[in-house]
């Protein structure tokens, strides 16, 4: 089977900035393949001889929490496991008569964190080969964090940016599904992520989206059908946001079996998401803006997506700004216009904002607006 849609590029290009001695930050909405993207740059991290330790952040919101996941991947990772745990236990030791049994997530709790933190950077640095820190859904931990803390997460940050530039073997990995930029302005910390490459995560292309569907359909997890004439494009037009996870969902029900789909078909199973039992799987979309922004900001991005979903075609910046009234300067309405690009709702086309998914479009006109 093809293997288009295996990211080849993109993993190619982590893992060659990665060894070159560069952090990455990959910011994409969710479910558009950045865990399985850095599962896979894992692996090839490792035939190549590097050392790869993955944690995973979301839901943590604290520097103790975070260490002590970062602590027990360490201890998780068969390479570590024993010399080189012992080896920074002992350094701990001559920092703080405060550590005497247990391992390394239980010296993270009796030690000041950032002299934690720096010390492990610091042993592990000493390795002969590179050692890759990946951490996924970083931005939602840093978020998470400054919402109890700004200015310990503010340190944390720019600690870790320190650490990144100043131990060569010791490489960072980050993803997050919220804009980290965003954040960074919003508790001053913009400047912490300055010098980190930047790497998007693209949804798939529809020639990737078709090899996907051929790996779907081989692993049996929809049904066995082919697309009539024309019938892909729809699918593929309609759908506007090309992520896995939607792809597979979709196609889930169509209800064809040893047959081709039509188009009609194809329109059958986007209506059927879109009826009640379905409309979890865009569930997040909607919690996406009450969670992530201040609540003024939340309530403008929602009338903004009210008004983008009223014509498949969007809207022009004037006629939001003449329907949100008054007490929205232009610059404001931009810049959330410009977040909900970035999220992955709208797109600009030509002067126009306009959803990018018309099944997005749809779900809010029924559900949301
Ligand atoms: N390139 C890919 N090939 C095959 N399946 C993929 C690919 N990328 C993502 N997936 C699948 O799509 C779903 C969503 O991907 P995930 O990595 O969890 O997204 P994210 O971390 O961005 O939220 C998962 O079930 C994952 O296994
Ligand atoms: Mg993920």
């Amino acid at each position: 089977m093809p293997d288009l849609h295996h990211r080849l590029n993109e993993r190619a290009k982590l893992v060659s900035l990665i060894l070159s001695g560069r952090s990455v930050l990959m910011l994409a909405p969710r479910r558009i393949g950045k865990t399985w993207l850095m599962d896979r740059v894992k692996e090839d991290l490792e035939r190549t001889g590097a050392r790869a330790i993955k944690v995973e952040v979301a839901g943590l919101s604290t520097e103790q929490e975070f260490l002590v996941e970062l602590c027990k991947a360490i201890e998780n990772a068969q390479e570590l496991r024993e010399r080189f745990t012992a080896q920074v236990l002992q350094r701990l030791k001559q920092l703080s008569g405060n550590i005497e049994s247990g391992g390394l997530a239980q010296a993270a709790g009796r030690l000041d964190p950032r002299q934690f933190l720096e010390t492990l950077v610091q042993e592990l640095n000493k390795g002969e080969s590179k050692t890759v820190l990946l951490i996924d859904e970083f931005a939602l931990f840093v978020q998470e964090f400054a919402k109890r803390d700004a200015d310990a997460a503010r340190r944390l940050l720019y600690q870790i940016r320190k650490l990144w530039q100043g131990s060569g073997n010791v490489v960072w990995f980050l993803t997050g599904s919220i804009g980290l930029d965003e954040i960074g302005r919003r508790y001053d910390m913009a400047g912490a992520l300055l010098g980190i490459e930047l790497i998007p995560l693209e949804p798939f292309s529809a020639e990737e989206a078709r090899c996907f569907f051929e790996e779907l359909q081989a692993q049996k997890i929809i049904g066995q059908f082919s697309f009539a004439d024309g019938a892909f494009g729809y699918f593929v037009d309609e759908l506007g946001w090309l992520s896995p996870y939607h792809i597979e969902h979709v196609l889930k029900l169509v209800d064809v079996s040893n047959g081709a789909a039509s188009v009609e078909q194809i329109e059958a199973a986007f209506g059927k998401i879109l009826s009640p039992n379905f409309r979890l799987h865009f569930a997040a979309w909607d919690e996406h803006i009450e969670k992530n922004f201040p609540p003024d900001d939340a309530r403008a991005m929602r009338v903004i997506l009210g008004i983008a979903a009223q014509h498949a075609g969007g809207e022009v910046e004037a006629t939001y700004l003449a329907r949100l009234g008054p007490g929205l300067e232009r610059r404001k309405l931009l810049n959330h216009l410009t977040a909900l690009v970035y999220d992955a709702y709208l797109v600009k086309d030509g002067e126009r904002w306009r959803f990018r998914s018309g099944l997005l479009r749809r779900y809010w006109i029924e559900y949301v607006a």
